[in-house]
């Protein structure tokens, strides 16, 4: 069967599981969009996300029937307000398997849960000498709040290295270590490499010598199951547009004793008890971390997304994307000339590869020529390109909605790109 009579947008390719993809595409009106002419291929999940129906519907349903602002109002739909958002509290709090949903803080994605526990607790807690320890293949968002806080506190950031393949290096992460390592900063999942970090190690050596550690989950939210408890992290970050839910949203999971001892970062409405022009005193724990007017919208829709994750079962989602990276890593890597970047042991949604002698920009326009939405560039990860000797790749990232047919179109697609360029 020729691969190109094999596509059609939305066909599917049903799993060794028996899970089917076909079933959950219709519920994301987006991908029957058509680009020059042809069937949208999204590719681009690391990025963002699309919504399925039921998060689009919530936040309407809440803009035309729910409006309001939150815990000050006492009329009806305040009120209704008011339990929408934190019964979404009470539901990331079951996602993540948190204690309490007082450890669970609604900001606006993983960059500010980052920059929040830097200030919160880097500047309390940390000393000048005092080491932040993070890995060579993080997104900007955990290098550059460390960087600030050194600037502000007098910290030094120290860095773990990373192997060839992409993994991080045991022994160098070992060795990284040392009597001033007051935090660790890793990423669950890479948004450069698709590495998957062994964070379950990491804490166990962190708790064996009382360091807290944070965990970026910005990529991994959508493709693992987490359980902050399991995987015994002291901080999880996560954005709501990367797990199919609003922009503008996301969640700091911090260990209660932590968020308890954290002075607040930002001060306004909401985050009070008490206000005199001498001084104000605290509201208790999320509300502190959470000064004026949230995204309520917002956090309606990340509600419905987790539900909609949730029901699908992040086992089962994690099984069939496995599949469809490995597919879609035997097929790219086979074609001519193109070199994966990023082949650690255990990877997960993405796939970054070069073209020889083809600008990644390049091969990203002519992808979309073919409907193809791929992302080209450094992907906020500037070390790990410089770590590969490359200024930038093209990355294909999955999610759960993506199709085998999806993967040949690509691969075609990179055929093209090679006929374009002469390659
Ligand atoms: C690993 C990782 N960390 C952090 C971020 C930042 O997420 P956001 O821009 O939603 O705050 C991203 C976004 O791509 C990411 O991939």
């Amino acid at each position: 069967m020729s691969l190109v009579s094999s596509f059609a947008p939305g066909s599917t390719s049903r799993s060794s599981s028996g899970f089917d993809p076909g079933r959950i595409r219709s519920e994301f009106p987006i991908l029957a969009t058509r680009v020059n002419g042809k069937p949208l291929v999204y590719l681009d999940n690391a990025a963002t996300t699309q919504k399925p129906q039921v998060v689009i519907d919530a936040t309407d349903r809440y803009n035309s029937a729910e409006n309001a602002n939150i815990h000050r109002g006492v009329h009806h739909l305040s009120q209704l307000a008011t339990e929408a958002y934190e019964g979404v509290r009470r539901r990331v709090a079951e996602f993540l398997n948190a204690r309490s949903p007082r450890e669970i803080v609604f900001l606006r994605g993983t960059t500010e849960g980052i920059n929040l526990v830097a200030q919160s607790y880097g500047r309390t807690f940390l000393q000048p000498g005092d080491e932040v320890l993070i890995t060579g293949m993080e997104h900007h968002s955990n290098i550059v709040p460390w960087q600030l806080l050194a600037a502000q506190s007098g910290t030094v950031l120290r860095v773990a290295p990373i192997d060839d393949r992409g993994d991080l290096d045991w022994a160098g992460f070992e060795r990284s270590l040392s009597k001033r390592t007051r935090l660790i900063a890793v990423v669950h999942l890479s948004n450069a490499l698709g590495t998957i970090n062994p964070v379950s190690r990491i804490t166990e050596v962190a708790r064996a010598r009382g360091i807290p550690v944070l965990v970026d989950g910005a990529q991994s939210a959508a493709h693992l199951k987490v359980d902050v408890q399991a995987l015994g992290c002291d901080f999880f970050v996560f954005s709501g547009h990367k797990l199919f839910g609003p922009t503008g949203i996301g969640v700091l999971y911090g260990r209660e004793e932590l968020l308890e001892r954290m002075p607040p970062w930002q001060g306004g409405g909401d985050m009070i008890s008490t206000v005199t022009f001498a001084e104000s005193t605290w509201a208790d724990l999320p509300a502190k971390f959470e000064a004026g007017t949230p995204n309520i919208a917002g956090v309606v829709g990340l509600g419905a997304a987790i539900d909609w994750v949730a029901d699908l079962g992040l086992d089962v989602v994690g099984s069939y994307e496995r599949e469809l990276l490995e597919y879609a890593t035997a097929q790219v890597s086979s074609v001519p000339g193109v070199r994966v970047v990023g082949t650690a042991r255990e990877r997960a949604s993405i796939l970054s590869f070069a073209v020889e002698g083809i600008h990644p920009h390049d091969v990203g326009q002519v992808l979309d020529a073919e409907g193809i939405a791929i992302r080209a560039g450094h992907h906020c990860a500037q070390p790990v390109m410089a770590h590969f000797g490359v200024a930038a790749t093209a990355r294909a990232s999955f999610a759960v909605y993506n199709t085998r047919d999806e993967v040949d179109a690509l691969v075609r697609g990179i055929h093209r790109v090679k006929q374009v360029f002469g390659g």
